[in-house]
């Protein structure tokens, strides 16, 4: 196997890097003694104000409140686009590449602004007001990042929902936020395979009355049903407008979107991000994290739907008048060599993408890297979840040829920007650490009992101090953003993940210590898996757990209690992993599913999770203590009958 002396990696980086080790910890000690003034210069810096702040900011942990350059006023679409028209008009903005390889699109910057401007206009000729909530139900095409930004323009507040959601899920999002106006495509292609948009939301909109538009992309020219008032085509109505529409002067607290994302409870969170904050931090990190240089073109494979697609698709990149490249399609299709020929394609300096899908790719072996040439990478970056040290050796020795540091980002939708990352030139690399924390980023450890471990210790991460792109609210329960985030620690952020801390201060990130899954980078609490189980008939109890699963990181693993009289069969297994594909999206599909009689409740009638756990980890050695159930013999029965065993 590979081997990484730290010190090389950091002399591969060490070429015209925006900063170096002792820039960081200057600028991050200033962050965090004179934040006031730190934030203002790099506000002045890296964001064009209508209205300048009067105050930096303002917070209160323990209530979680937080408030970023009060009283400035600023748009982001004007950020991301016209600021930029004097100096790069003609430049490319967006390189879309799809998902069948001969087909490309590259948008200028004045391009993208007359999209931008159009769509805006046309939002605007639907009645759509500034504070409205807009729902986009989108593939991987340059128009959800255009949709994203006329939101932007015109103060509209954006819900993407992720296109691989079922219908139902789509339903719950629109009627949690209130959105009246839908945007979306045809269909969606995605490694060969088109993907029935319209048609989900068809469904969906069976329950959603309120909806008065849906405004749709013809991206197949497949046939779709159409309801006269209701619908409008993409394109027919950005053509019957102006291709001029004034950004709306926001306030820096007003919303800027809703992302949902999944709590170890319950229904999805809509987490709600502002504007000021939320784009400094977005531009600021991918500035240094990625030490991003005028003309370089950026890669980032996550889709819009995710806040990875939000922060470093679209609005960081182009917040600093970057070349963000968009791809429609999968990293195996048409074959296991796509990202490479991509790279080589557009001569991609940056790729950011998840340990899944490096951990794919190295399973089919070197052979479809070496046949690129890759000679045009500078910087290979990692997030999502935790990056195994093998796949990190692999993308750095394999992908990179020994050359590219690799940055693990670690940072979460309710942070909304990376918060512990290297920076190329500055931080030594060890693989598998996200390393150090970012400007203004305070993170402590805090073990079980409350106490902060202090030093080299493991413990649950918190972060201390408010920072720019903090998440303001959970949309419509602000008690339900102090209950998740601020109430296990007082005064502090919690994260909901472990971590370790080394003795050079570097954080090791260990993975969630709740019931949040995450499944080939997509978060999906066990709750809304359990919650779709039980709506079968055949069904009257599940518990659902994670697993190691090499490719994917963990795999979903649910124990079934059938209803009386109904007789478990591999047919209804089948079934009921359907069930909750239809009910969630198909990344939530359990991977096992165990029947049994009964689940093992303490006896005040909690399950007990740590158990269910260990038997689908078949780590039988460390089941611990079951004296305190209620029927000990459930656990003999489980164990007989598990289903991951080495
Ligand atoms: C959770 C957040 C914002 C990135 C996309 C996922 C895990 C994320 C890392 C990393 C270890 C990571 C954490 C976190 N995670 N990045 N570099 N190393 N774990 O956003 O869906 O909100 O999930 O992803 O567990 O809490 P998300």
């Amino acid at each position: 196997m590979y081997k990484t002396e730290q010190h090389q990696v950091s002399e591969a980086a060490r070429r015209n890097t925006h900063l170096d080790a002792d820039g960081y910890e200057r600028l991050y000690r200033q962050s965090i003694e004179q934040p006031d003034t730190f934030w203002a210069e790099q506000a002045n810096r890296f964001v064009e104000w209508m209205q300048p702040w009067s105050k930096v900011q303002e917070s209160n942990m323990a209530r979680g409140e937080a408030a970023w350059f009060i009283d400035g006023k600023l748009n982001v679409s004007a950020n991301c686009i016209d600021r930029h028209l004097a100096k790069r008009g003609d430049q490319t903005a967006i390189i879309w590449e799809g998902d069948d390889p001969g087909q490309d699109r590259r948008i200028s910057y004045r391009e993208l602004h007359e999209q931008v401007c159009r769509l805006a206009n046309v939002l605007k000729a639907r009645g759509v007001k500034k504070g409205d909530r807009v729902c986009l139900y989108m593939p991987m095409i340059p128009e959800a990042a255009f949709a994203m930004l006329a939101c932007a323009r015109i103060g509209a507040v954006h819900s993407v929902v992720f296109g691989g959601f079922s219908p139902d899920a789509l339903r719950d999002r629109i009627l949690n936020a209130d959105c009246r106006v839908v945007i979306t495509a045809d269909e969606g292609v995605r490694g060969g395979k088109n993907v029935a948009l319209k048609k989900n939301v068809e469904k969906a909109l069976n329950d959603c009355p309120d909806v008065h538009t849906v405004v749709t992309v013809k991206r197949t020219g497949a046939d779709i049903a159409w309801h006269e008032h209701r619908d409008v085509w993409y394109h027919e109505a950005c053509a019957a407008v102006s291709a001029d529409c004034e950004p709306e002067p926001m306030d820096s607290e007003d919303p800027l979107f809703i992302l949902y994302t999944s709590g170890s409870t319950g229904k999805p969170k809509g987490v709600l991000h502002t504007t000021g904050g939320y784009l400094l931090s977005a531009a600021l990190t991918h500035h240094y994290v990625f030490d991003y240089h005028d003309g370089e073109v950026y890669w980032c494979t996550a889709d819009v739907g995710w806040v990875t697609g939000h922060s470093y698709i679209v609005y960081g990149p182009l917040c600093n008048g970057a070349t963000t490249l968009m791809f429609e399609g999968v990293p195996t299709y048409p074959d296991a060599s796509r990202c490479w020929q991509v790279i080589d394609k557009h001569q991609v300096n940056v790729f950011y993408t998840a340990p899944t899908a490096i951990r794919a790719l190295m399973a089919l072996g070197n052979e479809p890297v070496k046949s690129s040439s890759r000679a045009s990478l500078r910087l290979l970056g990692s997030v999502g979840e935790p990056i195994n040290p093998e796949a990190w050796e692999w993308y750095y020795h394999v992908v990179g040829d020994s050359r590219c540091p690799v940055v693990d980002t670690w940072w979460q939708t309710e942070t909304g920007s990376i918060m512990i990352a290297p920076l190329p030139g500055a931080t030594n690399l060890k693989p598998g650490s996200a390393t150090r924390p970012f400007f203004g980023v305070e993170p402590a450890l805090f073990d079980n009992d409350g106490n902060e471990v202090h030093g080299v210790g493991d413990g649950n991460l918190v972060i201390k101090r408010s920072w720019p792109s903090q998440i303001r609210t959970v949309y419509g329960d602000h008690q339900r953003l102090i209950d998740t985030y601020f109430s296990t620690y007082k005064g502090v952020y919690f994260t909901g993940d472990g971590a370790r801390r080394d003795e050079d201060g570097y954080y090791w990130i260990t993975g969630r210590v709740d019931d949040v899954l995450n499944i080939s980078g997509h978060r999906i609490g066990t709750a809304e898996v359990e919650s779709a189980l039980v709506l079968h008939d055949a069904v009257a109890e599940a518990a659902v757990v994670g697993c190691p699963h090499d490719i994917k990181g963990q795999a979903i693993y649910a124990y079934v209690m059938p209803m009386r009289g109904v007789t478990p069969s591999d047919e209804l297994l089948v079934e009921l992993k359907a069930y909750v594909s239809e009910q969630v999206g198909a990344f939530a599909r359990p991977d096992f599913i165990q029947w049994t009689p009964g689940l093992p409740k303490t006896r005040s009638g909690k399950i007990m999770r740590r158990i269910l756990r260990k038997i689908a980890c078949d780590e039988l050695d460390t089941l611990g203590d079951t004296s305190t159930l209620a029927d000990p013999a459930v656990v003999e029965e489980l164990i007989e009958h598990r289903l991951n065993r080495a």
